[in-house]
């Protein structure tokens, strides 16, 4: 695709702002889609207007909450809002993010990414799905949710994590990929290829990775893994969140990608 007019709905989250980035600097024009650029996919304020002459529409957002229910009462009407506005306004694809391993998910915030996927597809706007592995961006959010004192309790989890910039690069190729390259992949998929998946390099364990941030960071800390029953933590554990045999790896790894980040104690 020329360059084009493309809706990235989530532009100011920790995947958005990347993928708003990406085409920006690729000379697109980004229609920025968040509740504080004044647009709203649950409410359906703004849509229309942000969405008309749009080429396509990336889909990055993220609810309040983690639990199922309230992941996927966002997740499903934030894609029928999208997919019905995306149709009057005459938007030719949208292209969501997903997470690697929910076909194998027993619940929770998995099932809610399913049931996204699946209100994706089901809508009149052409759709294709990326999913991806968790992000480098993810280890330090973990680190200060897990922070009690002097320790860091971290769930188990294997991982072949990746940066947020690596993921915003995939999904603007798909936004942007010439209309019958779209469509192959389209036809694939509906003959049964698996979806696509994008991860880091290599398997990594979070524990770990925290460490490293820790040391990056200059802090003492302890960082204790802890394990839950509920789906999403069985998930991370038992290795179900690892690509599989058709997945593109891709760079940077988690340890190259934190000596580009601040250390001021804040980050990563
Ligand atoms: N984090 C990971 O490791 C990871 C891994 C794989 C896949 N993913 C997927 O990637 C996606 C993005 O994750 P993230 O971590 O980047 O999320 P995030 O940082 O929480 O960003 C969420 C974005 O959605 C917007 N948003 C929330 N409610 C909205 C509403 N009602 N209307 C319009 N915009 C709304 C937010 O902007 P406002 O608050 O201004 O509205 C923000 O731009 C999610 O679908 C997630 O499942 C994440």
């Amino acid at each position: 695709m020329a360059q084009a007019k493309i809706a990235v709905a989530g532009a100011t989250g920790r995947l958005g702002r990347h993928v708003a980035g990406v085409l920006g600097a690729a000379g697109h024009q980004v229609v920025p889609i968040s509740r504080s650029a004044g647009v709203d996919v649950i409410t359906g304020d703004g849509l229309a207007d942000a969405l008309a002459g749009a080429g396509a529409i990336i889909d990055v957002t993220a609810g309040p909450g983690s639990g199922q229910a309230a992941a996927t009462g966002f997740f499903t009407t934030a894609a029928a809002n999208l997919q019905r506005a995306g149709e009057r306004a005459g938007v030719a694809r949208y292209v969501v993010v997903s997470i690697i391993g929910i076909g194998r998910s027993a619940g929770g915030y998995g099932a809610a990414k399913l049931a996204h996927e699946q209100a994706v597809l089901a809508g009149p706007v052409p759709a294709a799905i990326l999913r991806v592995a968790q992000f480098h961006e993810l280890v330090g959010v973990l680190m200060d949710m897990g922070r009690q004192g002097e320790v860091i309790y971290l769930p188990q989890m294997r991982t072949q994590i990746i940066a947020a910039r690596t993921v915003a690069g995939a999904l603007a190729a798909m936004a942007t990929s010439p209309p019958a390259e779209f469509a192959a992949a389209r036809a694939a998929q509906a003959a049964g290829a698996p979806v696509p998946e994008l991860a880091g390099p290599r398997e990594e364990n979070l524990a770990s990775l925290a460490r490293l941030a820790a040391a990056r960071r200059g802090e003492a800390v302890q960082i204790q893994e802890v394990t839950a029953a509920d789906p999403d933590s069985a998930a991370a554990a038992d290795g179900s969140l690892l690509p599989g045999p058709h997945a593109k790896l891709a760079g940077p790894t988690f340890e190259e990608w934190l000596t580009t980040q601040p250390n001021s104690g804040t980050g990563p």
